[in-house]
């Protein structure tokens, strides 16, 4: 089915850049490309997962492969691979592009339809699957001294009955444009709201806010992030009351401290808000709490696993 680290012709810096997994084969991430009528591409009929790999090790691979089959089974995908299958897939993608920390994505697009056809149920599904060198919504040093500066954006992020927000989807357009409103205005990030004004969720990111000495996230209408999953574990660890509820601009505005969780980054302070300082502007301290046991899990046995030891993809 595929070619082998060796067969991939280990030319120095030709897989630096990372690595496309594409009709089966590996190539450098910059020749990766998806055939135009694939319905993926024209239609966004797709669902993707990305998990990262940090100093070596997968982190969360099993929740992140979990949410991938679900959202193939919600839109009636087959990506045609077992999870064993998938996992040698993209650990041979970091492993061929030498990566030592990766942001790595796998996808399931509709395919290509029989000529002429219309029809969803008449298209050969496919896999695809990407490594690149890991991804920052914020680097490390910006989450350390500034924080991120956030606008709220009064753009709806796409309704839950049209898309659903818990399958991974590229309906980034309401994202696309809240982002160029919020660079435009001097912000780095936006938070999208929900037809009923409350808050949503953010071009990769789940938000939460510190409440007196609760922590609110909105539970509906959102992706069910892993990082936010693991930030909710790691807050109930620490004793601190965690409500699922909806978001509003109010309590944002009263908050605390904010932050939001990705896997591109992890746990992100944001210290503005449509430029008003979150109380004295400063990365906050549970926010930090949270951020540097959510780094300590990157060692934890329970929650990785070393790229080096998922085997090679089958026949090889
Ligand atoms: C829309 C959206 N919300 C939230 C997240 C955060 O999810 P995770 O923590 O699993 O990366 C993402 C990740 O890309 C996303 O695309």
């Amino acid at each position: 089915m595929t070619n082998t680290l060796e067969e991939a012709g280990d030319l120095p810096g030709r897989f630096s850049d990372g690595v496309g997994f594409v009709n089966g084969q590996y190539v450098p991430i910059a020749e990766a490309g998806v055939p135009i009528l694939d319905w993926g591409f024209l239609r966004g009929d797709a669902t993707y997962d990305v998990v990262s790999v940090w100093r070596g090790k997968f982190f969360r691979l099993d929740a992140h492969l979990e949410r991938f089959y679900a959202g193939l089974e919600t839109l009636q995908l087959d990506a045609g691979l077992k999870r064993g299958e998938i996992e040698s897939v993209l650990a041979e993608c970091a492993r061929i592009g030498n990566l030592e920390s990766a942001y790595v994505e796998m996808i399931c697009t509709r395919g290509q339809p029989r000529s002429g056809s219309r029809d969803p149920r008449d298209c050969q599904n496919a896999f695809y699957a990407f490594a690149v060198p890991y991804v920052w919504i914020a680097t490390l040093e910006k989450q350390e001294s500034e924080g991120l500066h956030l606008a709220i954006s009064d753009i709806e992020r796409i309704s839950a009955t049209a898309v659903d927000p818990t399958v991974k989807n590229y309906h980034w357009l309401d994202f696309q444009r809240g982002l160029l409103d919020a660079y435009a205005q001097g912000a780095e990030t936006v938070v999208l709201t929900r037809a009923d004004g409350t808050l949503a969720e953010g071009p990769g990111f789940n938000i939460f806010v510190v409440n007196g000495d609760r922590v609110i996230t909105p539970a509906a209408g959102v992706l069910q992030g892993i990082t936010r999953r693991t930030a909710i574990e790691i807050l109930e660890r620490f004793g601190v009351e965690v409500q699922q509820e909806p978001l509003t601009l109010d309590v944002l505005h009263g908050g605390l401290e904010v932050f939001g969780t990705s896997t591109a980054g992890g746990v992100l302070p944001m210290t503005r808000i449509d430029g008003e300082r979150v109380s004295d502007g400063t990365p906050g301290p549970l926010t930090m709490r949270v951020r540097e046991a959510y780094w300590a899990l990157h060692d934890d046995p329970a929650y990785v696993r070393a790229v080096a030891d998922i085997p090679t993809p089958a026949g090889h």
